[in-house]
């Protein structure tokens, strides 16, 4: 069926294919949820840093020879102690590490950063990591911190002389000094030319000229990048008269939100930018994977402004680096993941914010441990309820249009509202979710209405089908679970078309057919509150409120055994789809 919708069969299975001299290639290169990336070129790797807000690890790293595949090999933020305690005292529903700028300077990696904790206290630290190997997670430094003045997306610049500058959202430029964390006076540089919300600074000195890259008119419909230059890096900077150098803004099309983007250069001296897109069409209603990250080519003469190649889903350029046999395993490869007690946490697994307990790898599977907190949590709560304290729930991203995920869970609840299952979260109020629950006859008499209460206190499984919609309240319907599927692994599935998620539940051993349980659009997902981050897919567990404290009273346990996520399909136009790049 999905199959059928793949337009561009004969030219589905390479990524790379050459027009005289020049390549082509498809967008996004680095699909689903990957705002505001920063990427630098080193000895024929490239390397990008992308946004991740309250996710957990956060500020992953990508690393690519070809700049088409893109592996993931280690997260900045990794550790509760780098910031003990941030995460859980973060109030701001879409705080955390805001848009970072990665960069290479004298053998070490930097990564710049704020860190958002409350938007009504205005709460906010910029912060710098570094790595010397920024293969290996463990190699991230504990930051330092520094005062940005509640301005966001620092950028880092170092001058000929060593003069480590940092720029701010506004536009402003300070001295940052690594060894204290000490700021220079903030002196403004530009504010670019009207659009709202200048920010995503990136310095770049070019044939003695300091050219000041940034981001304006917000980062949705109206996104662009703008630029200007001086011969000082204190200014003044004089505004290019053809601006925005980039941007889709007033187009119709299927790519939108084209901006913050970050430039640099590969082995042959051919520049090329990374910036965030959102494939939406100017409708702007259906978007589950969010801000994703593109590939442009540029021309950037001597002397002269850097000229960007427009962003679409099918792209020609400079000629792509030749791949070599280090880069291995890419962002849109399948998982297929038989979970046992040797398995490793795949790397590209988030949680929503730091959990209370992080999944554990056992014999029967990955096991969760449920929360007290369920996905959508309860307002005005103790921390343990309203999701703050972390939620039974990880996840990988969406990473294309069209996709199937299944997973088998084992999971036998004894006490009522202990539930366990599959979720498309993007927030905590907006997600669609498929659970297995246990729920008494009388709470499912009141819940369906016309049911009697037999009264008996007697309590049985049920499909429980849900969407939390910000924009649309809550749709709620319970399915009784077939009694012979119970006590053992029941297969969760969810399908995705480029509008809908439909999702199903099996049986893993017997012949009984395939429960289709519920549908929802794929606009629930779509912005809303969560228009900053973009659509995880996986397992949750959770005692629905019962108990007390950080605990839930029976301690039922839930296993995701076997894991698979296929991709099936990119959607690059409004009308056409192409099947995922071959690895
Ligand atoms: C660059 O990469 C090559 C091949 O991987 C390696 O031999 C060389 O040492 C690297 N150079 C630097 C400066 O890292
Ligand atoms: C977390 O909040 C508590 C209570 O307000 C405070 O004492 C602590 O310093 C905070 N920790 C961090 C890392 O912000
Ligand atoms: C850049 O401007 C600053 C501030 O006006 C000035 O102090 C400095 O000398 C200038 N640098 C150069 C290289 O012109
Ligand atoms: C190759 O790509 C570059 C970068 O986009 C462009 O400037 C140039 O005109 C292209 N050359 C041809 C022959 O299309
Ligand atoms: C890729 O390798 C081929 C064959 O060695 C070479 O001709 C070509 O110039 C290389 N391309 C780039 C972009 O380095
Ligand atoms: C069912 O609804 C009735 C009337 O609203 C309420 O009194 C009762 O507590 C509910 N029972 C359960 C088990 O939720
Ligand atoms: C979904 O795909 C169908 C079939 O190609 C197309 O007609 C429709 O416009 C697409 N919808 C969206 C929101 O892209
Ligand atoms: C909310 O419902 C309206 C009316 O059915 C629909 O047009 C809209 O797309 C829905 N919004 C979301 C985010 O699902
Ligand atoms: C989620 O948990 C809260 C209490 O923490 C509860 O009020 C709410 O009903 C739960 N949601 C569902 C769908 O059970």
């Amino acid at each position: 069926m999905q199959h059928m919708l793949i337009l561009s069969w004969a030219i589905a299975f390479c990524a790379k294919f050459v027009l005289g001299e020049n390549s082509t290639y498809y967008n996004p290169v680095l699909s689903g949820w990957h705002s505001d990336p920063s990427c630098v070129h080193v000895n024929r790797t490239f390397y990008c840093a992308t946004s991740t807000f309250l996710a957990f690890p956060g500020i992953p790293i990508y690393a690519s020879d070809d700049l088409i595949r893109w592996r993931l090999i280690s997260h900045v933020w990794s550790r509760n102690s780098q910031i003990p305690g941030i995460s859980w005292n973060t109030t701001a529903t879409q705080g955390g590490f805001y848009a970072p700028t990665l960069r290479y300077h004298n053998g070490e990696f930097y990564v710049a950063s704020v860190y958002v904790v409350s938007t009504v206290d205005i709460d906010v630290f910029g912060v710098v990591f570094r790595s010397t190997d920024p293969f290996d997670e463990g190699k991230w430094s504990d930051p330092i911190r520094f005062d940005t003045s509640w301005r966001i997306d620092p950028d880092l610049f170092w001058d000929d002389d060593d003069t480590l500058y940092v720029a701010t959202s506004g536009i402003f430029l300070q001295t940052l000094d690594l060894d204290t964390g000490s700021v220079g006076n903030p002196i403004s540089i530009w504010s670019g030319t009207g659009g709202e919300s200048p920010e995503g600074p990136h310095i770049y000195k070019k044939d003695s000229w300091y050219y000041l890259m940034i981001a304006e008119g917000g980062t949705a419909l109206n996104h662009a990048v703008t630029i200007a230059r001086s011969t000082n890096v204190t200014g003044p900077y004089i505004p290019y008269d053809q601006n925005p150098v980039l941007t889709n803004r007033g187009t119709d099309e299927y790519f939108q939100t084209v901006g913050h983007a970050d430039l640099f250069r590969d082995a042959n001296g051919h520049w090329w930018g990374m910036c965030l897109a959102t494939r939406s069409g100017p409708e702007y209603e259906v978007y589950p994977m969010g801000r994703e990250a593109a590939l442009f080519p540029v021309t950037w003469d001597e002397g002269e402004w850097p000229v960007m190649e427009p962003v679409r889903g099918i792209m020609s350029g400079w000629e792509l680096p030749n791949k070599t046999a280090s880069v291995g395993l890419s962002n849109s490869d399948p998982d297929h993941y038989h979970f046992d007690a040797d398995s490793e946490i795949p790397l590209h697994f988030i949680y929503p914010r730091i959990p209370p307990r992080k999944v554990s790898m056992t014999a029967n599977g990955m096991q969760m441990i449920p929360t007290r907190s369920n996905l959508t949590g309860a307002r005005d709560e103790e921390a343990e309820l309203t999701g703050q304290h972390g939620i039974g729930f990880i996840g990988r991203p969406q990473t294309h249009t069209l996709f199937e995920f299944t997973v088998d869970l084992l999971f036998t609840p004894r006490a009522v509202q202990e539930e366990a299952g599959v979720s498309i979260f993007l927030t905590q109020y907006d997600h669609i979710d498929l659970g297995i629950v246990s729920i008494d006859e009388c709470t499912y008499a009141n819940y369906t209405k016309y049911h009697q209460c037999r009264g008996d206190g007697g309590s049985r499984m049920y499909f429980h089908f849900q969407i939390q919609s910000s924009a649309n309240g809550t749709v709620s319907r319970l399915t009784p679970v077939p009694e012979d599927w119970v006590t053992r692994a029941i297969r969760l599935d969810i399908m995705a078309s480029n509008t809908t998620y439909t999702l199903f539940a099996s049986s893993v051993v017997g012949t009984d057919g395939r429960i289709q349980v519920g549908q929802a659009p794929s606009s629930v997902v779509s912005g809303g509150s969560g228009s900053f981050v973009g659509s995880v897919i996986g397992g949750f567990a959770t005692c629905n409120g019962a108990g007390i404290g950080d605990s839930c009273p029976h301690q039922d346990i839930a296993y995701f055994q076997t894991w698979k996520y296929v991709g099936m399909g990119q959607q690059i136009s409004s009308t056409t789809f192409v099947e995922t790049p071959a690895a």
